[in-house]
């Protein structure tokens, strides 16, 4: 099965903005500019670093992802973004508290250069947060204008031939699709309305589709996951995907939960704790951010373990997922993982895990990666939901119809599958079987 159609070149600069000028937006900006400066290596980037197998294994064929398929070169993204606080990319990231001097020294002329713009903001989705650089209108539909006006006025200012948006604001309370979502009718009115089902995150997304530009949700919010943007960014040709960033816990769960389920070994329980002590933490130290985070937390283990399919070994897992605000740690965050297992004849058995991770450092490189990822759908005539980019997000948006894919290893399949697909090479099935005829 080959794709047909071409893909036009990443020609021209590439705009990325942020709703959010934080931890991760900073790093990820201070990270392509210290890569670009040849300073740093973008690792945890697969674009960047990856390879991707193509042909028969005798071929010998594994070229660079950024080799194989045409993607935008890092010296042309220009950054740009919102915050309801006024600080530059600087003061953000050296508030942020993750690079060293060193690094942010190094990206300072470019950090300080990135001014955010007013935010669409609403403190009944983020209780946590009292900034006062936000955007004034007498209603949301009036704010997502003001957003669609800032992104034709970043394009233009800044020349770039085409845009990317990735939502790396903080977490929103917790919404569940609702009648005001379903067509763009509704939706529309319910903005005039100021419904409050309507959160900024949505009027980030809606402005991004209505202006073209493709959009990632770095977080768990509900944003682009109802049918009115998801048909309007159908309508406009625009790719979507999301939705929250998969880095530390949930990273390390999916990678060992399919290991589990490959050798039949049941779980009977999967406690998860974190401390962590940045802006995020403080957000989600409120109970309606939390519930987000919590619902998308929880979701991995239940799709990956199958627990229909196999009653004996997961049907009756405990699952449970804790976060405390710990102002010490800041952006280090630490997890703990008691997973409690069994085996042959169903003795018992315990693994603990204790990952001191960087929240920051792990989300950085996929920020990157998703740009350039949606970037290249784009130019490839994608549109709509791109469920071969779940490899990136611990709640992955996918079809109503079917359930979310969340094996790691199934997602890259699925990832690299797509590029050789878009590029017209054969799909890797590894069946193998003709290396022994
Ligand atoms: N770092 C990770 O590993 C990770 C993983 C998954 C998801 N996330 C999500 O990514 C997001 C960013 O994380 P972070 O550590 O950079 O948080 P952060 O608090 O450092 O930055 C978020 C920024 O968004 C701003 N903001 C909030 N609402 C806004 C709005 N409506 N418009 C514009 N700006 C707004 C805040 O003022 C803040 O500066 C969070 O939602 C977090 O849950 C992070």
């Amino acid at each position: 099965m080959k794709k047909s159609a071409k893909i036009a070149p990443a020609k021209g600069s590439l705009g990325v903005l942020t709703p959010g000028i934080g931890a991760v937006s900073t790093t990820f900006m201070a990270g392509v500019e210290l890569v670009r400066q040849r300073a740093a290596l973008p690792i945890g980037s697969l674009t960047q670093m990856g390879t991707i197998r193509l042909g028969k294994r005798t071929e010998n064929r594994a070229p660079r992802i950024r080799k194989f398929v045409p993607l935008a070169d890092l010296k042309d993204i220009v950054f740009g973004g919102w915050d309801l606080f006024p600080d530059s990319a600087f003061e953000a990231a050296s508030k942020a508290g993750v690079l060293d001097a060193q690094h942010l020294s190094k990206a300072a002329p470019l950090l300080k250069k990135i001014q955010p713009m007013k935010a669409a903001f609403d403190q009944n989705f983020v209780r946590n947060l009292h900034g006062k650089h936000v955007k004034k209108a007498k209603n949301k539909f009036d704010l997502a204008e003001q957003l669609r006006d800032d992104i034709r006025e970043f394009k233009k200012r800044t020349k770039v031939a085409r845009t990317v948006m990735v939502w790396c604001a903080s977490t929103e309370v917790f919404l569940k699709p609702e009648k005001v979502h379903a067509t763009l009718d509704d939706f529309e009115r319910a903005m005039k309305e100021n419904h409050p089902a309507v959160a900024p995150s949505m009027l980030y997304a809606y402005a991004a589709i209505q202006e073209g530009v493709p959009f990632a949700n770095g977080a768990p919010n509900l944003t682009a996951e109802i049918p009115a943007l998801v048909h309007l960014a159908k309508e406009k040709n625009v790719p979507i995907c999301g939705k929250d960033f998969k880095t530390g816990q949930t990273l390390m769960k999916t990678i060992l939960s399919p290991g589990f389920k490959a050798r039949m070994i049941g779980v009977s329980g999967w406690f998860s704790t974190n401390i962590l002590g940045n802006r995020d933490g403080e957000v989600l130290d409120d109970p309606g951010s939390f519930k987000t985070k919590e619902e998308s937390k929880l979701g991995a283990l239940e799709y990956i373990f199958q627990p229909k399919l196999y009653p004996e070994l997961y049907a009756k897992l405990y699952h449970k997922v804790r976060i405390n605000y710990y102002p010490p740690r800041g952006d280090n965050k630490e997890g703990w993982d008691n997973i409690d297992i069994f085996g042959w004849l169903n003795y018992p058995m315990q693994i603990k895990v204790d990952f001191l991770c960087r929240d920051s450092i792990l989300a950085a490189p996929i920020v990157l990666d998703l740009c350039l990822f949606l970037d290249l759908a784009q130019r490839a005539g994608l549109r709509g939901i791109q469920e071969w980019l779940s490899f990136y997000f611990k709640s992955p948006m996918c079809a109503p119809e079917l359930y979310p894919e969340h094996d790691l290893f199934i997602q890259l399949m699925k990832l690299k599958n797509t590029l050789r697909w878009m590029m017209g090479e054969e799909l890797i099935t590894h069946l193998g079987a003709e290396y022994y005829d």
